[in-house]
């Protein structure tokens, strides 16, 4: 990566008390992704060469995600003892730094602020230019709470107030410090050391950067951003409204690309999904999760649920379908109202109707199972046909077998195949067959009990009856 890539800091050490939960506040999700991946991935998109994130109590918990997420070590993680303020955390960030030129941009970012948009992490570095240091400012409908950007008379910024220690005068201030920066390395080394706790908070504050380049008679030059792109989250309910905006800023991202979304505001699309081609369809209600694709041309009818799956182009899931960790090929037409669970694969111009569950089960080209089945633990071949209510028996009680179908096989209805099972190439299975043994190619497979006839049962019947319920009303 370029010598002037930037490096991040990214400040994730405090309790989130207010989310009450046992869970850290940055692996809540927003748009199904964790609130502390949203920074990272920011950062990496404006190609920041090194992540640093700092830390408190629960650095182990968080470090998994981001390690499972990044690969070990790819974000690398500082811990902050002791929650001093914004200036320490930023402090306790440079000892992975040590190794850095001077001269290196680090932009300081939130781990609980995820609308953050790439274009102005952009624009704030370009404004930066060669000052020490430029921030994001934002105009809040209410400004309660955030540090005020003080300004002399010509409009240049001289410090931040933190609101505890703003005059009544200061605190009629609109424009706000969102709480990102970007500054220089060298900057950061020579200063952060000299901040001190005399404050409201008696906290090391990291704004008190500013008015100390101020003194040094360095400009430190600002950009605007609008409040939600930089709104953090405290509790669960600004959690849902953030949810809610990513959400439809990701369906109206989509949209422009090409993909139709009918009724958007019901359809939750996650940050992580990687592709939906140009027109495809999403209909109301369907929830695209993890990092799921879907190609192009694919109809995602209303309520389906896919997780962590890949559509193949022109495919058709019908309502109600569910999808986990599956593949669907090109041209299949799923559901209404089917099961794909994990490893389930399907290849082109499959037919998978309604109630049809399968699991860790392929079916080849062109093969159909469009009635209520059950499907586990299956191999099956290219044009099977397999009938209404067919079930793989596939699990003894310990341990799971599997069946194998081979190519051009049928499945008549009402089949029950006990694996460890195979079914030849072009063999046939009769209705109602268990199958418990292999059955050679180009074969019928029959186990039913030949039927029998009782000549005019149903006259004698009827006749018993009759007399019956009329000796009752005697
Ligand atoms: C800070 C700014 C304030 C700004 C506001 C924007 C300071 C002193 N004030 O306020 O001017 O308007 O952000 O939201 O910087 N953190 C740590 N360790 C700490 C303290 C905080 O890692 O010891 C992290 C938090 O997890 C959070 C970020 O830093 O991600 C900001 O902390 P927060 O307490 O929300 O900000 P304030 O200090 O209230
Ligand atoms: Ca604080």
């Amino acid at each position: 990566m370029a010598e002037d890539a930037p490096i991040a800091v990214i400040l994730a050490a405090g309790l989130g008390t207010r989310m009450k939960s046992d869970t850290a506040k940055v692996l809540h999700r927003v748009a199904g992704r964790p609130l502390v991946a949203w920074p990272v991935e920011l950062a990496r998109s404006v190609g920041a060469r090194r992540v640093v994130m700092v830390l408190g109590h629960q650095l182990e918990a968080v470090q998994r995600v981001l390690d499972a997420r990044y690969g070990p070590g790819a974000v690398a993680v500082t811990r902050q003892e002791r929650q001093l303020g914004t200036g320490d955390a930023v402090r306790q960030a440079l000892s992975a730094l040590e190794d850095e030129p001077k001269d290196a941009t680090v932009l300081i970012l939130s781990g609980d602020v995820p609308l953050l948009e790439r274009q102005t992490l952009l624009s704030l570095t370009a404004t930066r230019g060669h000052a020490p240091l430029a921030l994001v400012g934002t105009r809040p409908a209410n400004p309660t709470g955030y540090g005020r950007l003080v300004r002399d008379s010509a409009g240049r910024l001289m410090r931040i107030v933190e609101e505890k220690d703003a005059t009544d005068e200061e605190k009629r201030i609109a424009e706000v410090n969102a709480g990102i920066y970007a500054v220089s390395l060298g900057f950061l080394r020579a200063h952060l050391g000299g901040l001190t706790t005399r404050n409201a908070q008696g906290e090391f504050y990291l704004t008190d950067l500013v008015g100390i380049a101020f003194r040094e008679g360095s400009e430190v030059r600002t950009i605007l951003a609008p409040e939600h792109e930089v709104a953090g989250i405290n509790d669960r309910v600004e959690l849902a409204r953030m949810d809610a905006l990513a959400r439809l800023r990701i369906a109206e991202a989509w949209m422009q690309k090409g993909v139709t979304i009918v009724a958007p505001e019901t359809v939750s699309i996650d940050a992580d999904v990687t592709e939906i081609g140009k027109d495809s369809e999403i209909f109301p209600g369907v929830s695209l999760r993890g990092n799921t694709s879907l190609g192009m041309r694919v109809r995602v009818d209303a309520g389906c649920v896919i997780t962590d799956s890949v559509v193949g182009d022109d495919a058709v899931l019908k309502p109600c379908s569910i999808l986990t960790e599956s593949r669907v090929g090109p041209r299949a037409q799923v559901g209404p109202f089917a099961h794909l669970r994990p490893g389930s694969v399907l290849s082109e111009d499959v037919h998978l109707g309604n109630f049809v569950e399968t699991k860790k089960t392929s079916l080849g080209p062109g093969a159909k199972a469009n009635h209520l089945s059950y499907l586990g633990d299956a191999v099956i071949g290219a044009r099977v046909n397999v009938g209404a209510g067919t079930i793989t028996c596939n699990y003894d009680g310990v341990h799971k077998h599997t069946t194998v179908i081979e190519d051009e096989a049928f499945i008549g209805s009402d089949t029950q195949l006990v694996a460890p099972v195979r079914v030849g190439a072009g063999a046939y299975v009769g209705a109602g067959t268990t199958v418990t043994r292999d059955v050679p190619q180009g074969a019928l497979a029959l186990t039913r009990v030949e039927q029998k006839h009782l000549e005019g049962y149903a006259k004698r019947k009827r006749a018993r009856e009759g007399k019956k319920s009329e000796g009752k009303k005697e």
